[in-house]
């Protein structure tokens, strides 16, 4: 399996996949301190909702380990806001991460201690336990999905909710993989995913290595290919999903939501629980992220746009409740998607 992120105990380092040099060279980036993991979150060399959460858990466990030999010790409350902060100031759209930093913290805390030692132990452990219940969730994902999807179909998924946007397995890409392990015959097609191109580097990378049948197609395919059927239906990931059913994911996935509705095609959330945020009813609070506007200047490195013409980079954009058919969660499927429906799902309350 694709070890995304991979906690190394016998040379105290984080090590994860290089996601921007995907899918012509596999390296790994191996981080020793806070600061490392917050440039590999920034510069999107992991990448993905439950897979920033997972490294920023690990990040803490680097930014209090480092500190329990230094000569004059920082308070361990001092130091653990800083490192937090910086962790939670790398990406504001998944709120993965914020739920990850924000465990990660509360279980330091809990501890009563002003040992920065023990803080460090408690921060790996959970972190360690993040990480295995992101797979897990991920593999529940994949059991409860699979049922919507048939023996001989087709389906079109965007951006990359695979195994590198996770622990392993992934959600959107879990739904698939659950559904070839059952046995099924099934075809995929992956939308390019312009600009960073998740979809064709990530997304056909990850399901070529396991034996999939896989497409990529450009983003501006995506509606003939609904519209002649050519595919059954679409299966997303997801950075942030209000109580009420808004979703945040990367930029096009409303555009195929519409097309889905417009079709009478299934449009398919998958996302663990983490990625649910119920503090948030609606989609006005959802900070969406916008990105240097080099990556619409430029493809492969050459100049596209004429110099001094204005570029807009939104990452995420937001689809409402009414063309989701349903939210492939680790609990089970939300389908339809009424606000209450989700609380009854997850077993959490609106707050
Ligand atoms: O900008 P990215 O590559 O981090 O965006 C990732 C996505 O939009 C994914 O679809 C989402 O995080 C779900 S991953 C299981």
């Amino acid at each position: 399996m694709i070890k995304t992120v991979y906690f190394n105990k016998a040379e105290n380092c984080l090590e994860v996949i290089d996601q921007t040099l995907l899918p012509t060279k596999e390296e790994i980036v191996k981080c020793h301190t806070e600061l490392d993991v917050a440039n590999c979150i920034v510069g999107m060399k992991v990448r993905g909702a439950p897979a920033i959460g997972v490294t920023a858990a690990y990040g803490i466990y680097l930014g209090l380990v480092n500190k329990k030999n230094l000569e004059t010790k920082p308070t361990l409350e001092g130091l653990l806001e800083q490192v937090c902060d910086l962790l939670a100031g790398t990406r504001p759209t998944a709120v993965n991460l914020f739920w990850a930093i924000n465990r990660v913290r509360k279980a330091v805390l809990d501890l009563h201690t002003g040992d920065l030692g023990e803080a460090a132990k408690k921060a790996l452990s959970e972190a360690d336990s993040i990480l295995e219940e992101d797979l897990a969730m991920c593999r529940a994902i994949g059991r409860f999905g699979q049922e919507v999807i048939n023996d001989g179909e087709t389906w079109l998924t965007h951006c990359n909710a695979g195994a590198l946007a996770t622990a392993g397995y992934g959600s959107a890409l879990g739904v698939f993989r659950a559904a070839k392990e059952a046995g099924k015959d099934i075809a995929i097609f992956a939308d390019e995913t312009r600009p960073l191109l998740q979809g064709a580097r990530l997304t056909a990378w990850e399901l070529m290595k396991d034996g999939f049948d896989v497409t990529v197609i450009a983003d501006n395919m995506a509606g003939s290919l609904i519209r002649e059927e050519k595919v059954q239906g679409v299966i997303v990931g997801a950075d942030r999903i209000t109580s009420k059913g808004f979703v945040a994911n990367k930029i096009g996935t409303y555009s195929l939501a519409v097309l889905c509705k417009y079709n009478g095609l299934p449009f398919y959330v998958a996302a663990p629980e983490s990625t649910f945020d119920m503090t948030l009813k609606y989609d006005e609070d959802i900070v969406i992220e916008e990105r240097n506007g080099d990556e619409i200047r430029s493809f492969n490195g050459q100049q596209i746009v004429p110099e001094g013409v204005k570029v807009y980079n939104p990452a995420f954009d937001i689809t409402p409740p009414e063309l989701i058919t349903g939210i492939i969660t680790d609990k089970g499927i939300i389908e339809p998607i009424f606000g209450e429906n989700i609380p009854k799902v997850l077993g959490k309350k609106e707050n």
